[in-house]
């Protein structure tokens, strides 16, 4: 099998499985817990904390461990508009190209705690112009949230200028960088970011753990109540061997990212050209030039994403869409529509994204491949 979608998920990287190991019959102890067991549970989840934060150029204790990507924009969203709230500010600015775990929470809190929320517009190549940003702010604007890196296309967004204007005026901002963990510098002093989401499985770490930074001092109302854990910030015990295994392939995949970063823009112009060249009504989508080293997303008109992907799975490719395909009713990509596609062509969306395992010849193969796949599909949809 050619895997070819990094963006959803990637394999576990087998030194951060070996870091995991010890965690799970020997060193088992709660981190709460006071006697030796306990205390090695905590001193593994602190060693992580420290590694974590010195990638992200933080304090420690900026960071809060979750369960997700998810539970990290929530947490991010949601617990800074509510303590915002309570001071009079009800006013979120984000875009209309963020995942579900912003959009969908934004949307709840407009309507549920009477928030007030502004998209600002993306272009054609789902970039969001910083001016565009500055004009949507108000006097009650409590929290802006753009995303480091859009998972459906790719696009790098301007985050560091839109921070700083964001900054200028005293409102927190929060960046989903879900996608860019092992892609981009995660600095978050250069970033000028007050809150930062993460998610370990897109970074060859384990399902099912994220972090949040939050900058110290910032006020965030909890989502959970419980115990104490997380600095009040986050209540459950925490999960030891998933946040070593995170912590341990943040560390590589930030050590191996230059290197990566080259070998996967190369082959990724080459899966484009290749692609663009072979199939007559291809448009990469997203930008150009600022895009994720391995993404590759276009739209392939007068053909559905659904019988492509089956096609390519018999092939022995991993792929996927833009869009969410429910049970033969697909619905266009709201991210694709917010760029200015029209839903037919949304509908004709293609996510090729490449990582470690992938070599020139999956390149080729799919160069080879697809065409053929498309032109098929088109005969019998009797459009092209
Ligand atoms: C941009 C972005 N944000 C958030 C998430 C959610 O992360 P998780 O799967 O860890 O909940 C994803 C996952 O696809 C994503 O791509």
């Amino acid at each position: 099998m050619i895997y070819l979608d990094h963006s959803a998920t990637t394999a576990v990287d087998p030194r951060a499985l070996e870091a995991m190991s010890p965690f799970w019959t020997e060193a088992y102890g709660n981190p709460s817990s006071i006697y030796g067991l306990g205390r090695r549970a905590a001193a593994a989840l602190e060693d992580a904390r420290t590694r974590i934060a010195r990638v992200l150029n933080c304090q420690p204790a900026e960071i809060v461990f979750t369960g997700c990507g998810t539970e990290s924009d929530n947490l991010a969203l949601r617990g800074v508009a509510l303590a915002q709230a309570a001071r009079g500010r009800r006013h979120l600015i984000t875009t209309p190209i963020e995942h579900h775990a912003v959009l969908h929470t934004a949307a709840d809190l407009a309507e549920r705690f009477d928030c007030d929320v502004t998209y600002v517009p993306v272009d054609r190549h789902g970039l969001v112009d910083p001016a565009a940003v500055a004009a949507a702010i108000r006097p009650d604007t409590a929290l802006i949230s753009v995303m480091l890196a859009n998972n459906e296309v790719g696009t790098i967004e301007p985050v560091a200028e839109i921070a700083a204007l964001a900054r200028a005026r005293g409102i927190p901002f929060h960046t989903d960088a879900v996608q860019a963990g092992g892609y981009l510098a995660l600095d978050v002093q250069a970033l000028n970011v007050d809150l930062l989401a993460l998610s370990a499985h897109k970074f060859y770490g384990p399902k099912g753990v994220g972090l949040l930074y939050m900058r110290r001092g910032l006020r965030l109302q909890p989502a959970q109540t419980g115990g104490s854990q997380e600095r009040n910030r986050r209540a459950g015990t925490e999960n030891v061997p998933y946040v070593v295994g995170m912590a341990r392939a943040l560390e590589i995949a930030q050590a191996e990212r230059e290197v990566e970063t080259a070998r996967l823009s190369a082959l990724r112009d080459r899966l484009t050209s290749g692609l663009l060249a072979r199939i007559p009504g291809a448009e990469l989508t997203g930008h150009p030039t600022r895009r994720l080293p391995g993404h590759v997303s276009l739209v392939i008109r007068g053909v559905e994403a659904e019988p492509m992907l089956i096609a390519l799975d018999l092939a022995g490719v991993a792929a996927s869409s833009g869009s969410a395909c429910a049970s033969g009713s697909p619905t266009p990509s709201h991210v694709l529509t917010a760029m200015g596609y029209d839903p037919q062509a949304a509908l004709g969306a293609l996510r090729l994204t490449l990582g470690r395992e992938n070599t020139e010849a999956d390149v080729e193969f799919v160069i080879e491949r697809l065409p053929g796949i498309v032109s098929r599909i088109r005969g019998k949809q009797g459009n092209g």
